[in-house]
C-alpha cells in the first residue's frame, strides 16, 4: 500500500458540502433545494444549437483560449449588457464554468502570501480556490438583514499584501446586490492600494428590482479606473440554465491575460467546442430572454419565501441570485447541520447548512440556504413537506 501522505494542500479543505447535499437528497428522495442547479429543461434553441454544432462536426479542440465566434460574442454582450469595449484577442479566456475562470485567476496572479480579501458568508468554492493558489485569504463579514458591510473594517483590512479582492455580486448565498456606492467604495481601496477585483459576475442577469431601492447590476469593470483593475469571471451556467455545459469565461486586462491563458491551457486545454459554438448562439439572444429570466425568477422567489416563513424560517429575501438564505435558530437545533440533516431524512428536503459559508462554522450555524432555480411543481411539492415542519 502506497504509505507516503497526500498532499498538504489537499488535506486542508474537505469535499464540498453542497454537492454532498445533493448525494444526500438523492438517497433519501428528498427535494433538492441545495445546489443551484435548475431541474426544468434548458431552452429549446441553445439545445438545438449544441446539436447542430456536433452534427457539423465542431467535435475537436477549439483555440485554447476560446473559439473566436464565442468570443466575439463575449465581446458584443459585455458591450450591449456594460457598455463596455472588450477586446476578444486580448482580454478574454474561454474556460470549463466560472469554477475554472476562478481558480485560473487566482493560480495566474498569487505568490504564496498575498492576501485576497474575501466578504462572508462567501461561495464555498473560494475557499479551496485560495488554498489551492497559496493565497492568505482575509474575510470581512456581510451582516444580516441587510448584508451591508463596515466600512472601516474593509478599509483596515486592505494593506500591501492586498492583491485582490473577491466581489461575488449578485451574492451566493446571500442574495445581496452591491449597490454603486459599495461598489465605488470597494474600487477606491482597490486603486489605493494597488490591488485587483475578481468579481464572480455569474447572476449579473437574476435581478429582483424593487420600488424603494436601486436594485441594479454593476460590474466592477464599469466603475471608473477599475476596467484595468478588474477581471470579470462569467458563465452561461445559471443565465441561459446550462450548469452541465461547462462554459465560461474571464474577461481580464490584457496584462493579465496571457498567465490566466497559460494556466488554463495546462489544467484543461479549453471548453467543449461545440457547446462553444451554441453559446455564440446564446450570447446573442434579445433582451427578452433576460426579461423573461428575470420574470420567471421573481415569481419562484416570491412562492418559496411566504413557505419558509409560513414553515417557521426567518427569511432574508434577496434581492438577486436565486438562493434564499434563512435564520434557523426558532427550531431550536444545535447546529446548522443538524438541521439539515433533520430536513432532509425527516421532512424530506434539502438545504444548505450555513456553515459551509463561513471561515469559522459557528458564524453559519444557525443558517441555512434554500435554492429556488426549481420547476413549479418541485417548489410546491416541497412547500407541501416543508408544511409539516412545525409538527415534528
Ligand atoms: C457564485 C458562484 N460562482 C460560481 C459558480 C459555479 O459556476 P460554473 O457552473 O460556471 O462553474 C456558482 C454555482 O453555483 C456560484 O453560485
Amino acid at each position: 500500500m502506497f504509505g507516503k501522505p497526500i498532499s498538504h494542500k489537499a488535506t486542508q479543505f474537505t469535499e464540498s458540502v453542497i454537492r454532498e447535499m445533493t448525494r444526500l437528497a438523492l438517497q433519501h428522495g428528498a427535494i433538492n433545494l441545495s445546489q443551484g442547479f435548475p431541474d426544468f429543461a434548458a431552452p429549446e434553441v441553445l439545445k438545438k444549437a449544441a446539436a447542430d454544432a456536433i452534427f457539423a462536426d465542431v467535435n475537436q479542440y477549439a483555440i485554447t483560449w476560446g473559439a473566436k465566434k464565442f468570443r466575439d460574442a463575449i465581446a458584443e454582450k459585455t458591450k450591449r449588457c456594460l457598455g463596455i469595449d472588450v477586446d476578444p484577442e486580448r482580454e478574454i479566456t474561454v474556460c470549463c464554468g466560472s469554477t475554472e475562470g476562478m481558480i485560473d485567476v487566482l493560480l495566474a496572479v498569487i505568490n504564496p502570501g498575498d492576501e485576497v480579501i474575501v466578504f462572508e458568508p462567501f461561495y464555498e468554492n473560494y475557499a479551496p480556490d485560495a488554498i489551492l493558489s497559496d493565497a492568505r485569504p482575509r474575510h470581512v463579514p456581510l451582516r444580516a438583514p441587510d448584508w451591508s458591510f463596515d466600512r472601516d473594517q474593509l478599509r483596515a483590512t486592505f494593506n500591501e499584501k492586498t492583491k485582490a479582492i473577491i466581489v461575488c455580486n449578485p451574492n451566493n448565498p446571500t442574495g445581496k446586490v452591491f449597490t454603486r456606492d459599495e461598489m465605488e467604495f470597494i474600487a477606491s481601496l482597490c486603486r489605493e492600494f494597488d490591488a485587483l477585483c475578481f468579481t464572480d459576475e455569474i447572476y449579473e442577469h437574476i435581478l429582483y428590482p424593487r420600488e424603494d431601492a436601486d436594485i441594479e447590476h454593476i460590474s466592477m469593470a464599469q466603475i471608473e479606473g477599475m476596467r484595468e483593475r478588474t477581471v470579470v469571471v462569467n458563465s452561461m451556467s445559471k443565465t441561459y440554465s446550462v450548469t452541465g455545459w461547462r462554459v465560461g469565461y474571464c474577461i481580464s486586462p490584457p496584462e493579465i491575460t496571457g498567465a490566466i491563458r497559460k494556466v488554463h491551457d495546462f489544467l484543461t486545454v479549453g471548453a467543449a467546442a461545440p457547446l462553444q459554438a451554441a453559446g455564440a448562439y446564446a450570447l446573442s439572444l434579445p433582451a427578452e430572454y433576460y426579461d423573461r429570466l428575470q420574470a420567471d425568477y421573481r415569481v419562484r422567489r416570491d412562492m418559496l419565501l411566504p413557505v419558509l416563513e409560513d414553515a417557521g424560517f426567518k427569511t432574508f429575501s434577496p434581492d438577486g441570485a436565486y438562493y434564499i438564505m434563512t435564520d434557523v435558530s426558532a427550531f431550536g437545533f444545535a447546529n446548522d447541520v443538524e438541521f439539515t440533516r433533520h430536513l432532509i431524512r425527516e421532512i424530506g428536503v434539502a438545504c444548505v447548512p450555513g456553515s459551509s459559508f463561513y471561515s469559522n462554522p459557528a458564524d453559519g450555524a444557525q443558517q441555512v440556504r434554500f435554492c429556488f432555480c426549481k420547476k413549479d411543481e418541485t417548489l410546491m411539492l416541497a412547500a407541501e413537506r416543508l408544511a409539516k415542519l412545525l409538527s415534528k
